[in-house]
C-alpha cells in the first residue's frame, strides 16, 4: 500500500482534516499522553531555519513515544549530489515518516514519489499545511462549533496565504486578499480555486465581516532577495488594532510567527486582546501529533 502524504490540503477532504483537529483539540486535554507513536521514527529533513516547526515536530513524537532525528540538508550527501530519489529510498528503510523543510516544493514532489513511508511538508516555497491545520485548531479551539465564515489575509501573497486558499475551497469559507499589485498569489493555486478567494482593493474591503484576520512576513525565507524592494512597496499592508475594529466583533487575529513588529504588525499587535497567537504555535505541537498518528497507525 503506498504511504499517505502530507504535502498540501489539497488531496485530503475537510472530514479528514476535521478529524486530526479533534484529535489535537483531545491531546492537548490529556495530562497523560498515550504511548501510541512508540518505537516510530521521524526524520526532519531542513534546509531553512525552524523554531515552532522543528521542535513541535520532535518533542511531538517522543512525547507520544517515539523518536526523532534532526538531519540538516547541508549535512546530508544531498549536498554533495546524492539524488533525492535515493535518499528517500534509503531512509523509507531506517525511519516510519520525514518532515522536510525546502525552498523548492519539486524536490518534495520527487522525494515523496520515491518514499515508501509518509512525507510531511513541514513549509515549502508554495505551501505550509501543518500551520493552516494549527490555525484552524486555534479558531475552533477559541469559538467552539461556529464556522469559519470569511478569512481576511492581508500582506505577502506567500506560502502561507497559498495553504490559506486551499483551505478556502474545502472548508468553504470564504477569503479575502489584500496585497500590492504585482504580489498576487500564484495564478495557478488561485485559477484551480472557486470564487471564494478575492482580491480585494481596500483593506476595509479585506476585513469586513473577517472571523480571522491574519497576515505573515513580507518576505519569506526562500525570497530573502526581495526584502529592499519590498520595504516601500508594502507599507499600509500591515495588521494594527484599528483593523480589529472593521473586521467581525468576535474576530481572531492569527500569524504564523516569526513576526516582524512594525512592519507586517503593529508593534502592540501580537499582544492585542483578539491576537491568539502564542495559542496557535503551542497547537502546533497537538495537531501535528494528531497528523502523526494518523499518517502512521491508520
Ligand atoms: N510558523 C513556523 O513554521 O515557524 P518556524 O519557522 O519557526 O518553524
Ligand atoms: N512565509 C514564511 C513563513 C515562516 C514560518 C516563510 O516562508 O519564511
Amino acid at each position: 500500500m503506498s504511504p499517505k502524504h502530507f504535502l498540501n490540503f489539497k488531496d485530503f477532504s475537510k472530514e479528514f482534516l476535521n478529524s486530526i483537529i479533534e484529535r489535537g483539540l483531545e491531546l492537548k486535554s490529556l495530562k497523560n499522553l498515550p504511548k501510541t507513536l512508540e518505537n516510530k521514527s521521524l526524520g526532519l529533513i531542513f534546509e531553512k531555519p525552524s523554531t515552532r516547526t522543528r521542535v513541535s515536530f520532535e518533542i511531538g513524537v517522543q512525547s507520544l513515544g517515539g523518536n526523532s532525528i534532526f538531519l540538516s540538508s547541508s549535512d546530508l550527501q544531498i549536498s554533495r549530489g546524492e539524488p533525492v530519489s535515493d535518499t528517500a529510498r534509503v531512509l523509507s528503510s531506517m525511519l516510519d515518516a520525514v518532515v522536510i523543510r525546502t525552498a523548492n516544493h519539486e524536490l518534495l514532489d520527487i522525494y515523496s514519489q520515491n518514499s515508501s513511508i509518509p512525507v510531511i511538508n513541514g513549509l515549502s516555497n508554495l505551501y505550509h499545511p501543518c500551520q493552516i491545520l494549527a490555525d484552524l485548531m486555534t479558531f475552533k479551539e477559541c469559538n467552539g462549533d461556529s464556522e469559519i465564515s470569511k478569512v481576511a489575509w492581508i500582506g505577502d501573497s506567500n506560502n502561507v496565504c497559498n495553504s490559506y486558499i486551499e483551505a478556502a475551497e474545502i472548508f468553504n469559507f470564504d477569503l479575502n486578499i489584500y496585497c500590492p499589485k504585482g504580489f498576487e498569489p500564484n495564478p495557478e493555486i488561485m485559477n484551480s480555486k472557486k470564487n471564494n478567494v478575492v482580491l480585494t482593493e481596500t483593506k476595509k474591503d479585506a476585513l469586513k465581516d473577517a472571523k480571522i484576520v491574519t497576515t505573515d512576513v513580507w518576505t519569506s525565507m526562500h525570497s530573502e532577495n526581495q526584502s529592499s524592494e519590498k520595504t516601500n512597496l508594502f507599507k499600509g499592508y500591515s495588521v494594527d488594532p484599528a483593523c480589529m475594529e472593521l473586521a467581525d466583533n468576535s474576530a481572531i487575529f492569527l500569524h504564523c510567527l516569526p513576526a516582524h513588529r512594525g512592519e507586517e504588525i503593529s508593534i502592540d499587535m501580537l499582544d492585542h486582546e483578539s491576537s491568539k497567537v502564542w495559542i496557535q504555535a503551542e497547537n502546533r505541537l497537538h495537531v501535528q501529533q494528531a497528523l502523526l498518528e494518523t499518517l502512521l497507525l491508520t
